[in-house]
């Protein structure tokens, strides 16, 4: 079959993969090639064994692999072939030299820019996918136009707002589609190119053109605000616990006003994921290095509130448990940073796990999703730890539960069973507030909400 165009992902992670197996089922038109120098995550690519789990993403995949959607490693022809590429690598936040612990590390973004510039024999179109710092661009561009082949790049930015757990569902029906590019002749074209691809399945009025800089900006700002949310009603989750007020029921009185809204107020252990963390601490960055000192200051509160969140987890179970978790088994019920998904990249649960750790407590972990990557997280360091695929012989003999991920299968769990296997007194902190904390109180659990009163069988 002859296709309309060539499109070329390079990065098939978390964004790429599951992005473009979208387009690919909504666009049978267009030709779709995924690369990445990750031989492996390629390979798993074309297996029943897929390396994202998203829900209804191995649906789309099975629809359309082998039809107009490819995994290779070839990253060469890739580029050769493609009018159209979306560079979706990683962006993590640097871990060496300037701006060490802050800054994005945009070294894979520059990489893939030589290499386009190297195997390209033609104009092309290069969309940003990567949350990239504002301005990133005009710095690429630099890159780019620096060949000596003539070839025109006309750079758009396309950032991706999907979230992990719910990312084909994001992907189908997206809030908006955000398209930046140079408002010049060249670059109007090009994006129109993009929204064309959109357009397949996305009304036209949910796509939101705007100038380069404010694309790759608003993508930092939603991050900032999505976290900002959970932050705040974080915050607001330890004044509850000294005032006998109900966060639960703070968040409904406060997200009941049309203007603030019900969605990101569950307080939690803290918010996790690749994502938000460095964000923030890029905009940050980015803030303090244009001399916006009190900006900076403001946004870095944000990961501080959130550091606090997890740190007063971890205490107020030693606390609770009598001062001393030394030799207690302690069960943690999920890994992975929210529901959903298998991924733990700055998860919560890799802080909190190694806090009991140093605490010498015996940690048992099940998620339904995410035992693989917690293995990889606490190598090294988990010689007092198991790793159960059965949450019952996770919680048998232990002394406290944790749930620090609230997928809806801890919800059905048999509690009864499970407090007549543990130690007493049996302690539950519900890290997630998803669980019927009256009914385990009846059981005979000591509960530990998150946010809420206590209760407790203690005179
Ligand atoms: N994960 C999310 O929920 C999410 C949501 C929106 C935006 N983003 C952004 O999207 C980008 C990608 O995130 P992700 O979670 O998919 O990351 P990821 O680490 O899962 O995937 C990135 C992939 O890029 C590959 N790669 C790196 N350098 C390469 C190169 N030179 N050539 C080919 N492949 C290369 C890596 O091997 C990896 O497989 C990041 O900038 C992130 O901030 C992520």
């Amino acid at each position: 079959m002859k296709f309309k165009k060539n499109i070329l992902c390079i990065g098939a992670g978390y964004v790429g993969g599951p992005t473009m197996s979208v387009i690919a089922l909504k666009c049978p038109e267009y030709k779709i090639n995924v690369v990445d120098i990750n031989k492996n995550r390629i390979k798993e690519w074309n297996s029943d064994n897929l390396p994202v789990f998203e829900p209804g993403l191995m649906e789309v995949v099975k629809k359309v692999r082998g039809k107009n959607l490819f995994f290779s490693d070839d990253i060469k022809n890739g580029i050769k072939k493609a009018d159209i590429i979306f560079v979706s690598v990683n962006t993590p936040t640097k871990t060496f030299g300037e701006g060490a612990g802050m800054a994005s590390d945009l070294q894979y973004w520059e990489k893939t820019a030589h290499e386009i510039i190297k195997y390209s024999e033609r104009n092309k179109i290069i969309v940003e996918k990567s949350t990239l710092p504002v301005r990133t661009a005009q710095a690429l561009e630099r890159i780019l136009k620096s060949n000596r082949k003539k070839i025109k790049f006309e750079v758009i930015s396309n950032p991706e707002f999907l979230s992990e757990g719910s990312a084909i569902k994001d992907l189908l029906e997206p809030d908006r589609i955000l398209i930046g590019s140079h408002q010049t002749e060249e670059g109007i074209k090009s994006a129109q190119e993009i929204i064309d691809i959109y357009t397949h399945w996305i009304p036209r009025e949910k796509i939101i053109s705007t100038n380069l800089w404010s694309s790759e900006l608003s993508k930092l700002v939603a991050n900032a605000f999505l976290a900002q949310r959970i932050s705040s009603i974080n915050s607001i989750s330890a004044l509850c616990e000294k005032t006998d007020a109900d966060i639960t029921e703070i968040s409904y009185a406060v997200g009941k006003d049309s203007r603030i809204g019900p969605k990101f107020l569950n307080a939690g252990v803290g918010f996790g994921g690749s994502c938000f963390k460095k964000d923030i601490l890029n905009l940050v960055y980015i803030a303090r290095s244009y001399g916006l000192e009190e900006v900076a200051d403001y946004w870095e509160m944000i990961v501080k509130i959130n550091q606090y969140q997890e740190r007063r987890f971890v205490h107020r179970i030693v606390k609770e448990m009598f001062n001393t978790i030394s030799e207690k088994k302690i069960a943690i019920f999920g890994f992975a940073f929210k529901a959903n998904t298998g991924d733990t990249r700055e998860s919560p649960a890799i802080y909190i796990t190694k806090k009991l750790l140093e605490e010498r407590a015996f940690v048992s972990i099940y998620d339904p999703k995410a035992i693989d990557n917690a293995k990889i997280d606490l190598k090294g360091i988990d010689s007092n730890v198991k790793y159960e695929i059965d949450p019952y012989k996770a919680a048998k003999n232990s002394n406290a539960i944790a749930i620090l991920t609230e997928w809806e299968e801890f919800k059905k769990l048999n509690f009864k069973r499970i407090y007549s296997s543990m130690k007493k007194p049996a302690f539950i902190f519900d890290g997630r507030n998803i669980l019927n904390h009256k009914n385990l109180y009846k059981i005979g659990f000591n509960v530990y909400p998150l946010g809420k009163t206590a209760l407790t069988h203690f005179k």
